[in-house]
């Protein structure tokens, strides 16, 4: 079921001053029903007129909050950052499919690069639940635009790749992927920048990955088709509907 309702603002925090923003919205519909990997559609206000996706962080069903991480990129996001507590926000949600959850055999391993880390973090927490053991990798561009890894520390170790090399390994997360063991993983779950999704392709036949793709998106709810990206069969899929969530191996990254 997908909610239209008016979430209350608890908090809304920078992280990063101006670039990364962590809020928590009171809206219990959604909260009660949302699953890893699911979005939200947010009205960020009057221009511009369309919705924003944006991912679910973290769902406390207890307080009948969710959370959202988000990076500053335009009006949308800027308009969004300006809000305060206790002020009121247009959300429809829970949108799109989860991640797939159950317990398995050998460990999982989160993939997040950039403002890609939000949907992994409640995904963590819930393949935690399930009693997987799990391990993360976190690219960045660098140390000072680093963000939320505390919270990843909760779920497992965690290995960082920055673009400078001002924390963890220089590079992107593929320097740390090339060298890495798969044989004790037996699911990968990734969301991030294209170029990063492109080269977790080339590993399709070494590990079991999701991913999660992001979009230009419209309607939000599967109506426009503005959101179509390209499967293996050459089919279309619609990320916001039959996604975000995709298996590796049906996404073609071919223009
Ligand atoms: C399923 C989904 C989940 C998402 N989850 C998050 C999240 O948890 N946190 C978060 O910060 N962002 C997330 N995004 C991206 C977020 O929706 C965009 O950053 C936001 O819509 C930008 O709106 P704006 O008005 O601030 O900027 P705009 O003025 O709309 O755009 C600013 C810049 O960002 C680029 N941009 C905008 N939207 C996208 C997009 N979908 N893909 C690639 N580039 C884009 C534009 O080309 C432009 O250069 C998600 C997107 C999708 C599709
Ligand atoms: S955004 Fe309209 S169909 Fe996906």
């Amino acid at each position: 079921m997908i909610y239209k309702n008016y979430g209350n603002i608890i908090s809304n925090e920078p992280i990063i001053k101006n670039f990364v923003y962590l809020m928590i919205i009171k809206e219990k519909n959604i909260a009660n029903t949302a699953r890893p990997g699911q979005f939200i559609e947010i009205k960020t206000g009057l221009i511009p007129l369309l919705r924003k996706p944006i991912s679910i962080f973290e769902v406390d069903k207890e307080k009948e909050t969710i959370s959202i991480l988000y990076q500053v990129k335009g009006q949308g996001t800027k308009n969004l950052s300006e809000l305060t507590a206790n002020e009121k926000l247009d959300i429809i949600g829970p949108l799109g499919q989860g991640f797939t959850i159950k317990k398995f055999a050998k460990k999982c391993l989160l993939i997040g690069g950039g403002i890609g880390i939000a949907p992994l973090y409640d995904l963590g927490l819930k393949l935690k639940e399930a009693g997987n053991e799990i391990e993360i990798i976190l690219g960045f561009s660098c140390k000072e635009t680093s963000y939320a890894i505390d919270y990843f520390s909760k779920l497992g170790p965690v290995k960082i790749a920055t673009i400078d090399g001002s924390l963890g390994e220089l590079g992107t997360v593929e320097v740390i992927l090339e060298k890495y063991n798969f044989k004790d993983i037996d699911k990968a779950y990734a969301c991030g920048p294209e170029p990063m999704l492109k080269y977790l392709k080339t590993l399709e036949d070494e590990i079991d990955l999701e991913l999660s793709l992001e979009a230009y998106m419209g309607c939000g709810v599967g109506a426009c088709l503005s959101c179509v990206c390209k499967m293996t069969d050459g089919e279309y899929k619609r990320v916001c509907k039959e996604g975000p969530i995709f298996q590796v191996k049906e996404v073609s990254f071919d223009e």
